[in-house]
This record gives C-alpha cells, sequence and structure tokens, in this order.
C-alpha cells in the first residue's frame, strides 16, 4: 500500500485534489507579486472582511497566525473565510517540524519505521571495515546507540569541529543532519559509494567521506565550484593530517570531483560510467571499484539540487539499477519546468481512474517562488516586534512604483540585494536599490507625497505578504507528494521527513527512497 503518514494512496490522490483546488481557487493571491502591491493595488483584491481585520491586527497576533505548530492566538474574531482557509492549509500540507516521519510501512513488519529506528543511529557499515580513525566511532552502533552529533562529547580531540570551518551554521546543521540519514541509508542498502549530485563546495561530501568514512564522487556543473572544493578537501585532509596516524590518513577517502551538467538528455548508462570512473581514482581504487563492480551499488544524495535537478536524480534513481537509494533535499521550484518536470506522476497516472490531476493544472512561477520563502523566519520576525526588516517589502513596493513611473520596461526587474536595508532610510535603500541597473531614482518621486503615503501603509503590505506566505506549504506540499507519488508508481519504498529545522533551514524535508523488492506490495492504485 502506497502510504504517507499512514494515508492511504487514494487519500493522497484526494490531497493532491483538494491542494489543487485550493491553490486555483485563490490564484489572485498567490500569483500576486508583493512588488507589485501599490502599482496593482493588491489590497483591494483582498475581501473587505479580511481587509476589515487586517487593516487593525496586531503583527503579534499574524505572527501567531502563520505558525501551524500552534492553534492562532485570536484577539478578535476573524472572518470565517480565513479561517478555514487556514484550517484546510494547515490540514492537508506536510508536517513541518520533525515530530514524525512520513513513511511507508516497513516491508516485514507493516509498521512504519520510526526515526528512532531508522534514522537516529548511524550504521556500522558505512565505514570500510579496515578504517579506524575518531570519526569512525561515531559511526559504530555496536556498543548501543551513538549519536553522530557534533555535540557529541566523545568527539576525541575536537574531530568533528574540523568541519565546521567555512561552513555557516544553517550549512552545518544540513550536513550534519543529512550525513546521519546518508549513513543509515547506506547500511540498510549496503550501498558504501555515494554521489552528491549539486554538490556545490563540497561541504556535504568531506564530511560523509572524512567524517563517515563513504566513498563519495561529487557532480557538480560549475567548475570554479569543484576547483574551490577540491582546495577545501586539501585544506581539511591538512587539518586533519594532525590528528590521524599516517595508517590512518592513508586510508581516508577523499572525494572525487567531476565538473558535468546532469540532464534529462544524458543516458543513464553514460551517468553510470561517469561515477564509476570517478570512484576508480579513488586512493582505495581497486577495493572500491570492486565494489562497484560486484553491484553494492551507490545512493545518490542531492542537497537542495535547484529546479529541475531534483527531478533529473528521482529519474536516474529509478532508472539505473545501480542506484539503491536516494536521499534529496528541494528548493528553487520557480525553476521547475512546467509540464516537464511536474507534476511528475502525473503521466503515470494518465490511464487511471483514480488520478488527481487536471490535465491543464499547472503550479504558477509566482506560487513556485512564494514556495521557497520562509515562513517559520518570518513569523518570528512578526513575533519579536521588531519592525525594521518587515518593512523591505514595502520599500521594494514603492520603489516599483517609482521604476514603473520612470522606466517601465524595466517593472519587476530583479535588483541587487541590499545588506542591512532595515536600517536604511527610503531614499538611501532607493539609490542602492537602483545603483546595479546604473540608475538614480529622481528625488521629486523619492521624496513625494504619495510615496511618503505608501511608505506609511507598510503594515498593509506585512498583512498581504503574510496572508499569501501562508498558501505557500500548500504549494511545497503539492510538489513533495508528486515526487513521493513517482516513486511509489515506480515501486520504490519511499518517505519524506522534515530533517532540518525549519527556523533554519526552511526547504526542510528529505524525499528518501529505496528500492522495493515486491513492486504490487506496495501499489494498490
Ligand atoms: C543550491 S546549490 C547547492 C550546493 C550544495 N549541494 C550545498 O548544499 O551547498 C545547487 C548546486 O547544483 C548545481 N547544479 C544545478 N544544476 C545542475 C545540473 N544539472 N548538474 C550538475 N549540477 C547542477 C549548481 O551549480 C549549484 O552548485
Amino acid at each position: 500500500m502506497v502510504s504517507l503518514y499512514g494515508s492511504s494512496a487514494e487519500k493522497l490522490s484526494d490531497s493532491i485534489r483538494k491542494c489543487c483546488y485550493i491553490l486555483q481557487s485563490y490564484s489572485w493571491l498567490t500569483d500576486a507579486y508583493i512588488l507589485d502591491f501599490f502599482t496593482e493595488d493588491l489590497w483591494e483584491r483582498l475581501p473587505p472582511s479580511w481587509q476589515e481585520v487586517l487593516n487593525t491586527v496586531d503583527l503579534n497576533e499574524l505572527g501567531w497566525w502563520l505558525d501551524f505548530s500552534n492553534a492562532p492566538r485570536c484577539q478578535r474574531p476573524w472572518p470565517l473565510s480565513l479561517l478555514a482557509l487556514r484550517m484546510a492549509v494547515r490540514s492537508i500540507s506536510l508536517p513541518r517540524r520533525s515530530c514524525a516521519t512520513l513513511d511507508v510501512p516497513n516491508e516485514s513488519t507493516g509498521r512504519p519505521c520510526s526515526r528512532a529506528q531508522g534514522l537516529s543511529h548511524c550504521g556500522r557499515h558505512c565505514l570500510p571495515a579496515d578504517a579506524d580513525y575518531p570519526g569512525r566511532q561515531e559511526l559504530d552502533c555496536s556498543g548501543g546507540p551513538a549519536p553522530c552529533t557534533f555535540e557529541a562529547a566523545s568527539d576525541q580531540g575536537g574531530f568533528f569541529q574540523v568541519f565546521r570551518k567555512h561552513v555557516t551554521p544553517k550549512k552545518m546543521h544540513e550536513i550534519d543532519k543529512m550525513a546521519k540519514v546518508v549513513c543509515q541509508l547506506a547500511a540498510d542498502t549496503h550501498a558504501m559509494h555515494v554521489v552528491d549530485v549539486g554538490s556545490g563546495l563540497g561541504h556535504l561530501a568531506r564530511l560523509l567521506s572524512y567524517g563517515h568514512g563513504l566513498s563519495v564522487c561529487c557532480i557538480e556543473a560549475q567548475e570554479t565550484l569543484s576547483s574551490r572544493a577540491r582546495k577545501l578537501d586539501m585544506e581539511m585532509k591538512k587539518a586533519l593530517s594532525k590528528m590521524l596516524t599516517k595508517e590512518q590518513l592513508r586510508l581516508l577517502p577523499c572525494p572525487q570531483h567531476v565538473t558535468s551538467i546532469v540532464e534529462p538528455s544524458m543516458e543513464k548508462s553514460h551517468f553510470v560510467q561517469m561515477v564509476s570512473q570517478a570512484f576508480q581514482q579513488h586512493s582505495m581504487t581497486s577495493r572500491l571499484s570492486n565494489a562497484l563492480s560486484s553491484n553494492t551499488g551507490f545512493g545518490i544524495v542531492g542537497l537542495h539540487p535547484c529546479g529541475d535537478l531534483a527531478p533529473y536524480l528521482i529519474r536516474i534513481f529509478t532508472d539505473c539499477p545501480e542506484a539503491k537509494f536516494i536521499c534529496i533535499a528541494g528548493c528553487c521550484y520557480m525553476k521547475l519546468t512546467p509540464n516537464i518536470e511536474f507534476p511528475m506522476s502525473a503521466k503515470l497516472m494518465d490511464d487511471n481512474a483514480v488520478s488527481p490531476w487536471q490535465r491543464d493544472f499547472q503550479l504558477s512561477y509566482e506560487s513556485r517562488e512564494m514556495a521557497c520563502h520562509a515562513i517559520e523566519a518570518y513569523s518570528r520576525n512578526l513575533l519579536s516586534g521588531i519592525t525594521s526588516s518587515l518593512k523591505i517589502h514595502c520599500y521594494r513596493a514603492a520603489l516599483e512604483r517609482i521604476i514603473v513611473k520612470n522606466w517601465p520596461n524595466l517593472s519587476r526587474r530583479g535588483l541587487k540585494s541590499i545588506k542591512y536595508a532595515e536600517h536604511l532610510q527610503f531614499p538611501e535603500y532607493a539609490v542602492r536599490a537602483l545603483s546595479s541597473l546604473k540608475l538614480i531614482p529622481p528625488n521629486e518621486d523619492v521624496l513625494s507625497e504619495e510615496t511618503n503615503q505608501c511608505l506609511d501603509s507598510w503594515r498593509k503590505v506585512v498583512c498581504f505578504y503574510s496572508i499569501r506566505l501562508m498558501l505557500s506549504p500548500l504549494v511545497e506540499t503539492l510538489i513533495l507528494i508528486d515526487r513521493f507519488l513517482f516513486l511509489s508508481l515506480k515501486g520504490m519504498t519511499c518517505r519524506i521527513s522534515p530533517e532540518f529545522d525549519p527556523e533554519l533551514s526552511p526547504r526542510n524535508h528529505l524525499i528518501i527512497a529505496t528500492k522495493s523488492t515486491d513492486v504490487k506490495k506496495h501499489l494498490s492504485l
């Protein structure tokens, strides 16, 4: 039975139908860009009853309203239609906190694999049998659960501290969480090789290989990033050499970096060949290449593969027998190619009477872009009572008015982001924001009465943005459930888990899949 968080395939289809229905009904909201707030008079699009309550709402109350982990703390009667909409979004959207794992039943027990069973330990099998260095002990569960965390008191000699260098706290959190999941998958599937696609600077790859002893091949489209990643590898190896014996250092698996663009036109056999060659260049050549040829296979990982890359990786995973697991966190949904990479499951369900997809259904660019915003961080800003950062959307919308008046062909133009914009007065903001276009905003517009009126209505901009943002989990849910269904319909065992802290890393769901042995056992569509 295909199941997501205890839901049957029928219920999943029902969730898709409900998501589509709500998103189609509220496209006037999801498709409205906040920078058009004044030029398109977006406030007037809100129903009068919504305007009435939002006109005077306390921003703190709005912060609670956006926090789906709580019931809203309403200080006044809210319009029923708005309350019902929030309730619907909240009940259909995937949970964004890691209180539960969304998964299919375990094949043998029929019970869902809980986080405690599945993901909180690191597998002992993910290290080469003869490797022995501090990181390895973090992985060995033989003496009971060994929490593989950077805060672990057992971090001998600060071994894992080395991995913090050049890495932001957000990235550190992500790679730490993801590495634990990947180690467990590698252990469960006996796939010691990991291909990190869209690896960027290789932070995850270094943790997986130097930290956890996995053999890692990175595929990255940009050579500048691959070459910087190689330099960071060398730097880290040097730092580790001060903690390891010569023998430990010799056994340390180094990530291999390949610069290549993964595209749908790439033959799967070419992908496998590229990966095999990279692994063969590995320092422990013979053993690793033997492992690949002896069909232990590899896992595919992607930490925020943008746009179409995530669906490409899912397709490679389902089509390549050598690929044993996949673990990806999506991002940049607005870069998805409509009709081709979303919805992925529609074609598989075309002939199915219960297909939830309408032929012409699409998610607009604007709604997919909105799904990449950070709802928890915005809610926290509202709750903080610090208003300066909340005014930035109003600044941008007021500037758009000036742009449209003076340079109409530049409307909706992306402007460079301004550091510490919240500390600037509007005239300074306007000058800096337009400098990338080599334009100077006319003083009579920047200081005009109309502009001041716009700036005075910043609370309305915040309210509109918040109500729109409330719908964003629904868009992300639709995209993730679509990927889940695609994998499940292809016979994979799949789960979606909110592994990252959404306040630190808002694209926080991991899609994790392994290959099921018996397709029919898992499908009842
Ligand atoms: C959002 S970044 C994530 C980088 C890295 N995984 C991390 O978390 O730091 C996405 C990366 O994927 C790479 N990328 C995008 N499309 C790609 C493709 N089709 N093939 C290979 N790499 C790609 C980009 O160059 C970029 O470095």
